[in-house]
């Protein structure tokens, strides 16, 4: 999702609940505590191991990268402000599923004027993370395959200016409450989940309509939740006063793909649908739900993305109101916001299998979620990002280790069950020199079960409230976390760090180090304005400690070499904003995409490629803010033969979700939210909007902008990057 700060109802960037003091709070109790976690470590009970010792190369087993490219063989592709998608000379990209598309063979072709229903059988929204899954020739699951396949899609939001989905409704729908229930409905089904079989019939990529893997998921649909805080009194509802079920899944940012072969999913700004009246702070006797509802971007008063609660009393418009309006929380939806922020997991092969909610790895503004590669006899680790601007970096180690023959499961979800519902999470503290640890968030580490900051009374409490128990262990607050991506040859994860107008110079730190001004069309922009990419090495995705260093400093190629632009970025491959990166499990390159508003003065977003170099290749910058000194660990400097630009986007859009066919010679690309900036008001005059694209390059009829996705091949039939 953009972020664009110029229109005042994004409830997105809005996001900015964390004012507690970290990284500063309370160390002398933390230098203690530490020493009993290591203590407890040693003992057996966190079966954590320190990083001492950490080598270039981690022993887990890594380097299973088929066709490694050591090289980018691309032209770069120019900055661009076109509406359309360039890509290298020799490369194609074909557009193969776009926003309205239908999935069944009944369903009507997309009109796109409007006018269009029956969303929960078309592709939904803004194109988001998204990971393929191959079939064989006979339709079964395989690893291998590479002709033919399904991906299992996020569609995360959806364009509007206030309240409404304005392209979604023939006159641009209502922007004024109460909202028409129709347009409500129709607004339901576009957000969610879709799970598409494509194919190559040698000569080109296309989406297959009448695919039975074809799936849709929706806000509406079943949900169960699993892990910790299943049956919690935080989860209980007016829908399942059991608090085991739940309905939906909501803003579905990046995704993953599990060592057992299914879908994950983050979902990320969901807090902004809902809607919060004045008075209910003093209606829930301001108890620690007031707390968490204001950390979690809740306060009293907030009103809701698109008014879906104003729909009428029916619950499917209902359960957007989360005020504490009945006798108990049986009997209202004071709780319904609980049930969304998790990462979500899906069997993309399997329809008839509900959504599960996997709490263990905490309630957060999820972005995506990539595992290290699974060794036998260890634990699964997996590594997220909360995106939002202070937040912070997470990592999962389940409490099962992983056995072998759970790569091809009888029963996928099952294998989730077992990794993902039994485990520990932890939040990242970065130290000035280099190091950094992984904070326990658990009943066993003592800040948390003690703790006067907020009251955690078990393990649900903060599965639910993970951004308060992070608060009270002392994380580092980052400059808005997205996406993070391990790197085969080595294990070291790349974690991208988007930007941060929070960030002042006072507030900056080693792995946060950069606070100045921009000019955009004239106007200032403030704090780290192009983001950067912060990497970890770990002995072992196990350990309670890691290296870091900061892999890319995003910047304007024009930009102060001093202070800004530390990574020696040139024309061919300045970025700003980097959010979705991905490793190629083909070939080995660093893929990163870019949700920009800070530089799209000059170019549209892209898709860059990156021959990764390791942790502490490069050396020690130090940066003068004011009177005050930040010394930080900067990579080796970037050149076009490291880092080069392979793909800018049509306008308005961000480029997002990447994956690949096995064989690395297909690479998927999402372009969310083409001609986003256009004004609600022209929706009856095309020629003022924003984008046409991907009509105006053939893909469908009508003149209102898609978000799709695309296939890049090349020409010679060669690798992607290559
Ligand atoms: Fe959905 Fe943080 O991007
Ligand atoms: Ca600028
Ligand atoms: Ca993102």
């Amino acid at each position: 999702m953009a972020h664009d700060l110029s229109r005042p109802l994004d409830p997105f960037n809005d996001e900015d609940s964390n004012t507690t003091p970290n990284p500063h709070i309370d160390q002398i109790v933390q230098a203690r505590l530490s020493r009993r976690g290591l203590l407890r470590g040693a003992l057996g009970g966190a079966g954590l191991v320190g990083a001492a010792g950490l080598t270039a190369c981690a022993s887990t087993g890594q380097g299973a990268v088929a066709s490694p490219l050591g090289s980018l063989g691309f032209k770069p592709v120019a900055k661009s402000m076109a509406d359309m998608v360039v890509v290298p000379e020799g490369y194609t990209a074909t557009i193969v599923y776009a926003l309205g598309d239908p999935l069944s063979a009944s369903t009507p072709d997309f009109k796109n004027d409007g006018s269009d229903t029956a969303f929960d059988q078309r592709a939904g929204d803004h194109h988001d993370g998204m990971e393929w899954f191959g079939l064989d020739a006979q339709g079964k699951p395989s690893r291998t395959a590479s002709a033919r396949g399904v991906i299992a899609m996020n569609h995360e939001a959806t364009t509007d200016q206030k309240l409404s989905s304005f392209f979604l409704h023939a006159n641009g729908g209502a922007s004024t409450l109460p909202r028409p229930a129709s347009e409500i409905d129709k607004e339901l089904m576009i957000h969610g989940l879709s799970v598409v079989e494509l194919q190559n019939d040698g000569k080109r990529w296309a989406y297959q309509k009448a695919s039975p893997f074809n799936r849709r998921v929706t806000t509406m649909s079943d949900a169960v939740i699993h892990g910790p805080a299943r049956g919690s009194e935080h989860l209980v509802t007016r829908y399942d006063p059991t608090a085991t079920k739940a309905r939906g899944t909501l803003n579905n940012c990046g995704s993953g793909k599990t060592p057992w072969g299914t879908y994950v999913s983050g979902e990320e700004n969901w807090f902004g649908y809902f809607f919060r009246d004045a008075q209910d702070d003093d209606r829930r006797k301001k108890d620690k739900q007031v707390q968490a509802l204001v950390r979690y971007g809740r306060k009293a008063g907030a009103a809701s993305r698109h008014g879906w609660e104003s729909g009428g009393s029916d619950e499917r418009y209902a359960r957007w109101n989360n005020g504490a309006l009945a006798a108990s929380a049986q009997d209202d939806f004071r709780n319904e916001m609980n049930t969304f922020g998790y990462v979500v997991e899906i069997d993309p092969y399997d329809k008839t299998q509900a959504v599960r909610k996997r709490t263990a790895l905490g309630r957060l503004g999820h972005e995506n979620c990539t595992f290290a590669r699974a060794v036998a006899g260890q634990p699964v680790v997996a590594y997220m990002g909360d995106d939002a601007r202070g937040e912070y970096i997470y990592k999962f180690v389940s409490a099962a280790r992983w056995e072998a023959a759970d790569a091809e499961p009888a029963n996928r979800l099952a294998a989730g069950d077992k990794y993902l519902d039994k485990g520990t999470l932890y939040v990242a503290r970065f130290k000035d020199d280099g190091s950094g640890e992984w904070l326990e968030l658990s009943m066993d580490n003592p800040v948390i079960a003690g703790s006067s900051y907020f009251e955690f009374k078990n393990a649900a409490d903060i599965a639910v409230f993970t951004r308060l128990a992070a608060d009270a262990v002392g994380a580092t607050k980052m400059d808005r976390p997205e996406w993070a991506g391990v790197n085969p040859k080595n294990g070291e994860v790349y974690i991208t760090l988007t930007n941060n107008s929070n960030r002042t110079p006072a507030a900056t730190d080693a792995a946060n180090p950069r606070s100045y001004t921009d000019l955009k069309n004239g106007k200032e922009q403030k704090g780290n304005v192009n983001g950067h990419v912060i990497r970890l090495a770990e002995t072992q995705p196990t350990a309670s400690a890691f290296k870091w260093d900061i892999f890319l400093f995003a910047a304007e190629a024009g930009a102060d070499k001093s202070t800004i632009n530390l990574s020696n970025l040139s024309d061919e491959n300045d970025l700003s904003s980097p959010d979705g990166l991905v490793f190629s499990q083909a070939t080995g390159l660093c893929w990163i995409e870019t949700d920009d508003g800070a530089y799209t003065d000059q170019t549209n977003c892209m898709l860059l490629a990156a021959v990764p170099g390791r942790v502490g290749d490069g050396g020690t910058r130090t940066l003068t803010h004011g009177n005050r000194t930040v010394t930080t660990h900067a990579g080796k400097p970037q050149t076009p033969a490291t880092l080069k630009r392979f793909l800018v986007g049509p306008k308005g859009a961000e480029i997002t979700g990447i994956t690949e066919t096995p064989d690395g010679r297909a690479l998927f690309v999402n372009i969310q939210h083409p001609g986003e900036n256009t004004n609600m008001a022209d929706i009856g005059n095309p020629a003022k909007y924003e984008s046409h694209w991907p009509a105006s390059v053939g893909y469908g009829v009508g003149q209102r902008p898609r978000s799709a996705t695309i296939v890049i091949t090349k020409n010679d039939g060669g690798l992607i990057g290559s």
